[in-house]
């Protein structure tokens, strides 16, 4: 079974990777004719579900790797399959991340994607008596949105309700203390993903001149890393992306960034050991820089052209920054900074603990109050 790592509320609870405690619920489901709320946010390199705990204490986060790795079983011939972490780190050679391109794009992904969710929901015990509300991405692909409407709702949970709302609202609850009251509230987001940036003001929970690209991404800023490593290194090192996502994870910190070492072997035989001193910084630093740009001089235009007191109420507030990318140690600060000076007006950013955790931790929320009004 796939491992997953338990909310930690220290920043890189990542490396404690622990199985999620299983064992009480075969007994005792929690309130057997209780309909039980679940959050879930399926994402291109991460999928966090979030449930009540069989026993009664905080809900109970899964966050793996989306990803699947099948192989054969020597014993019986049987077809296998593994998810999340081990499978990355199994079979780093076959493994498949269905959702890279942020959406189930045809049937095989569809599948390829149900069979991991499946296998996750199945391996935690999930409750299939339940309320799902999960998160899905602001962006125009009617296709992949519907595949992955499928891919929730063909699967085990939610047999009382399944919904869906948008992941950068989901995402900014955590961020507020009166939680999902803020969600009558009006806002700006920022949210920082693998394969998009999406940026909408809310009213309401209504979505005003929502913006999304692309071109600032996750994903980008690891490629660059890999560049800016091989230059840094004079051309000796190579890194894939996955170790890029990695330094990136572990080292890039606004506040504290330290220089680090690797050791790469050599085709010949011998290591060779290097440090990255700006590499993963550099990276980071334009990430935060153009982010920066897209919302003062692409979204924020945009929004005052189109609803002016809006705007004015919504810059008030501060702006929520939510999604995986928003975890970069003091993010919140240096973009606060950096859009204050660009748009000439003092404005304060945000972001929930977790920021990796907030869509499925928001969507648990407004799935609880479903809950109660079913
Ligand atoms: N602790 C962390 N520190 C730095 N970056 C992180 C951390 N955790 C996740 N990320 C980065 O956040 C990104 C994933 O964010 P998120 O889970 O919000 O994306 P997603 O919803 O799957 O992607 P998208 O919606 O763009 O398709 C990845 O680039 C990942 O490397
Ligand atoms: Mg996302």
């Amino acid at each position: 079974m796939a491992e997953s790592e338990p909310d930690s509320e220290e920043s890189d609870g990542a490396d404690e990777a622990t199985e999620t405690e299983t064992e009480e619920s075969e007994e005792s489901e929690p309130d057997t004719d209780g309909i039980v709320p679940v959050g879930v946010k399926l994402g291109s390199t991460r999928t966090v579900v979030v449930y009540p705990s069989p026993d009664g204490e905080g809900p109970e986060i899964v966050r793996t790797l989306t990803c699947l790795a099948t192989y054969e079983d020597v014993l019986t011939g049987e077809k296998r399959v593994l998810y999340g972490e081990e499978a990355a780190r199994e079979y780093p050679d076959r493994v498949e991340f269905m959702l890279r391109s942020g959406l189930p794009e045809d049937d095989d992904s569809v599948e390829s994607a149900s069979t991991f969710f499946t296998e996750l929901l199945e391996s935690n015990d999930v409750p299939e008596n339940s309320a799902v509300v999960y998160a899905i991405p602001t962006i125009d692909n009617e296709a992949g949105l519907n595949n992955l409407e499928a891919v929730i709702e063909n699967s085990q949970i939610g047999q009382e309700l399944v919904r869906s709302y948008p992941e950068s609202l989901c995402g900014a609850l955590p961020a507020f203390e009166d939680g999902l009251d803020a969600i009558n509230d009006i806002f700006v987001t920022v949210n920082m993903g693998s394969t998009n940036l999406e940026i909408c003001a809310y009213r309401r929970g209504e979505q005003l001149t929502p913006l999304s690209t692309g071109s600032i991404t996750g994903n980008e800023a690891d490629r660059r890393i890999a560049n800016y490593v091989e230059e840094e290194t004079q051309g000796r090192v190579n890194i894939d992306l996955t170790t890029a996502r990695e330094y990136k994870e572990e080292h890039a910190d606004f506040e504290s960034f330290e220089p680090f070492t690797d050791v790469i072997q050599q085709p010949g035989g011998g290591s060779h050991e290097f440090t990255i001193e700006d590499s993963v910084m550099d990276a980071c630093n334009e990430y935060v820089d153009e982010v920066v740009d897209e919302v003062a001089n692409g979204f924020l235009p945009e929004l005052a052209n189109s609803y002016m007191k809006v705007y004015q109420l919504a810059l008030e507030k501060p702006i929520v920054l939510t999604g995986g990318m928003a975890c970069l140690p003091g993010i919140a600060d240096v973009v606060e900074q950096r859009l204050s000076e660009e748009i000439q007006r003092e404005i304060s950013v945000v972001s929930a603990e977790r920021p990796d955790l907030a869509a499925a931790e928001g969507a648990h929320e407004i799935a609880d109050h479903l809950t109660e009004s079913l």
